[in-house]
């Protein structure tokens, strides 16, 4: 799939802003502060209507205007579609082929993304939380049913919270009332945990070969940590060791009024080996580590969605140096749309300049370069 135009409205520094992207390389190239990152971050939000600069989000309006909106046109072998997204202070909706869609999970399904950003260092260095959000964005933009699973466990889980801590006050247990809330919990948290680990093993299918022909070192992996040691992946006995592990330890939950167990505590590392690259890995090999885990994600898309998805590419080339800037490019699939901001020219190879469309971005407008 490729995005053939964006549009935005009073979105960031951007007035009003109308861009025709081709369907292989694009590149905003810009000076620092001019809007190349709030462009690439409006494509970002028309698929998955959140922003990826996770603390900045709530600052999509242009100053002084109460509402945004962003506008896609989208091609998908034979489809067109119209995407679009209005935000204001209160809230937010999305609209294909002009017609509003209430179900988020269908929405985000519709247009598939994959982002490289400078930020992604915390992949590694920052919390279970950022992975885990990882996880959930590019699991749900695979299989809408997984955000129905991952919405119903949240909501289960916040009741669930909420009467432990009840418990811990007045004492008080309806056993019933929690034997259902565990069942519910339960069931989805399974299901969770099964997409989670396909997921993972899907690039585990893919890292280390990718990861070898850049870094020259074999053996990178992901490993999955969840917290309730599943034997199997039988459904029925899974249920089982969950259930056990939430009655084993209630008087623990009850006290510290939360539950303990479940996918909202998953994590994963990455690592060398036996050797979690965190602690072992120097931030340059870190960073490739990330790389080769968006770039195995590029056949995972293709391969469960039966089209490319499109990758944004946030400065990262001043990162990387030379050589590894070239073997990136090399395994970016000719026929994948791919959008590029860069402050400079030169970090980009001739070759790839030569199919590129270019465009200059300065103060919130964005104009063609044509030579
Ligand atoms: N809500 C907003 N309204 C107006 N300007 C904004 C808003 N949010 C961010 N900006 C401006 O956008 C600019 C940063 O754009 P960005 O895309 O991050 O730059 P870069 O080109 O370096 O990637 C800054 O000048 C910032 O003040
Ligand atoms: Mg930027």
């Amino acid at each position: 799939m490729y995005l053939s135009k964006i549009e935005v409205h009073h979105y960031r520094n951007y007035s009003k802003e109308k861009v025709t992207l081709c369907d292989k390389v694009n590149i905003f190239i810009g000076d620092n502060a001019q809007g190349k990152t709030n462009i690439l971050e409006s494509i970002y939000i028309l698929a998955l209507t959140k922003s990826h600069r996770v603390g900045f989000e709530n600052n999509f309006l242009q100053h002084g205007y109460p509402s945004c909106r962003i506008y896609g046109l989208l091609r998908d072998h034979q489809s067109l579609k119209e995407l679009e997204i209005q935000i204001s202070e209160e809230k937010k909706k999305v609209f294909l082929n002009q017609k509003e869609i209430r179900k988020i999970a269908s929405y985000i399904s519709q247009m598939n993304v994959i982002m490289f950003s400078p930020t992604d260092l915390d992949i590694i260095k920052g919390s279970p939380q950022i992975r885990r959000n990882l996880l959930n964005i590019e699991i749900s933009q695979l299989y809408p049913l997984y955000v129905n699973y991952l919405n119903e466990y949240n909501k289960i889980l916040k009741t669930r919270n909420e009467y432990l801590r009840q418990m811990s006050i007045n004492g008080n247990t309806d056993s019933r009332y929690l034997e259902i809330m565990n069942e519910k919990l339960v069931d989805r948290g399974v299901q969770i945990f099964l997409y989670r680990k396909k997921y993972l093993d899907m690039i585990n299918d893919q890292i280390s070969n990718i990861y070898e022909k850049i870094m020259n070192k074999k053996g990178l992996r992901v490993v999955y940590q969840n917290s309730l040691d599943f034997e199997n992946d039988e459904i029925e006995q899974m249920k089982a060791v969950f259930l056990h592990k939430l009655a084993s330890n209630l008087k623990r939950e009850i006290s510290q009024g939360m539950t303990l167990y479940g996918p909202h505590r998953d994590d994963f590392f990455f690592a060398i080996g036996e050797e979690n690259m965190k602690y072992y890995a120097s931030q340059g090999q870190q960073r490739l580590a990330i790389i080769s885990f968006k770039l195995s994600e590029v056949s995972i898309f293709q391969k469960e969605k039966g089209s490319s998805p499109i990758l944004l590419l946030d400065d990262i080339f001043s990162e990387l140096d030379i050589s590894k800037r070239n073997q990136l490019i090399h395994y970016i699939p000719e026929d994948v749309q791919t959008i590029i901001t860069t402050t400079d020219l030169k970090n980009i190879q001739k070759k790839i300049l030569n199919r590129a469309k270019v465009f200059l971005v300065k103060d919130g407008t964005i104009q063609e370069k044509v030579e």
